[in-house]
């Protein structure tokens, strides 16, 4: 596997390709690989001839008070791991390749990125959206897949590459987890042994409340139960359970006789320091 760090010479690799006739997928990350993103690996090698993954640890998504300093970096053992599971180039460019002198563009995608994430990281889905347009362009594949880990992410990237016309396909890829159903993070990292206990419930609570909602509960009131066992647990704050539609994250609209829309619970909580989101689907019995 071959590491580049600048656009031209990433998109000189890609044209070599599509002379060659290949197709392409990209997983974009920012590094401190874990399963969970070498499943996207996976799921790349699957569908396409080659495989691109990019490496940046995006200083435009982070919020002042937030992890950017101290966010893990090990290009080295990460490049290992990417070239074991076959993917066949490493995109890992310094910052100032990504904004240059006198960058001055912001991509902001309204709606979807309102509630939630939003809310609690102000500028953070700009960040994305901005890095993720780029990092499309700059090497255009035929597919692009991310984690279904990060809900409201996804369904930004799929917006912002529908309504930019970006010609790539946006692929979810399902959570990979713990064996007690923790979602895999770059941040479990910092999770104290017990820190670590209480983060195996978020899992376990958003479970129970996408079931309660599927069996026809009241969403809002399924989503407060929930929040109230995640402080009976542990964490502090709570900062967000919520029943949403599953695309737009607007209000659920449940309806009836399968013209319901689908439905998402999605959670923030705190565990000491360190910030955990995780979702599941509300699976409506039929
Ligand atoms: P990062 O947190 O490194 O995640 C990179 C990709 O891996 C994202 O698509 C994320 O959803 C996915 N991922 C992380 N944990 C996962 C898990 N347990 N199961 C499945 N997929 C998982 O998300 C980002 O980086 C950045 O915002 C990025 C998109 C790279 C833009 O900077």
């Amino acid at each position: 596997m071959k590491t580049v760090r600048t656009i031209a010479d990433l998109r000189a690799v890609v044209r070599g390709w599509r002379a060659a006739g290949e197709t392409v997928g990209l997983v974009t990350t920012m590094g401190a690989l874990h399963e969970g993103h070498l499943t996207l690996i996976d799921a790349a090698a699957a569908g396409n001839g080659k495989v691109i993954s990019t490496i940046f640890v995006n200083p435009s998504q982070f919020g002042p008070s937030e992890d950017l300093s101290r966010y893990p970096r090990r290009e080295a053992e990460d490049a290992e791991m990417l070239a074991a599971r076959g993917a066949d180039l490493l995109f890992a460019p310094p910052v100032d390749e990504v904004y240059p002198d006198g960058f001055a563009t912001t991509v902001s995608v309204a709606g979807v990125t309102e509630a939630l994430e939003g809310k609690f990281r102000p500028g953070h889905f700009e960040g994305v959206a901005t890095v993720v347009a780029k990092l499309l362009l700059q090497s255009l594949p035929d597919r692009a897949y991310f984690g279904e880990k990060d809900w409201q992410q996804l369904q930004t990237i799929t917006r912002m590459a529908r309504d930019l016309d970006i010609p790539v396909e946006i692929a979810g890829v399902p959570t990979v987890r713990e064996d007690d159903g923790l979602a895999m993070s770059s941040r479990n990292a910092y999770l104290s042994a017990d820190e670590r206990r209480i983060a195996g419930t978020l899992n376990v609570v958003l479970r129970e409340v996408a079931a309660s909602v599927a069996e026809g509960g009241d969403p809002e009131a399924a989503a407060e139960q929930g929040a109230a066992k995640l402080r009976e647990a542990g964490f502090d704050p709570v900062q967000y359970v919520a029943v949403r539609d599953a695309e737009d994250l607007g209000p659920p609209r449940p309806g009836t006789g399968g013209d319901g829309r689908a439905m998402r619970v999605l959670a923030a909580a705190k565990v000491g320091k360190t910030r955990l989101i995780d979702n599941f689907p509300v699976e409506m019995k039929v």
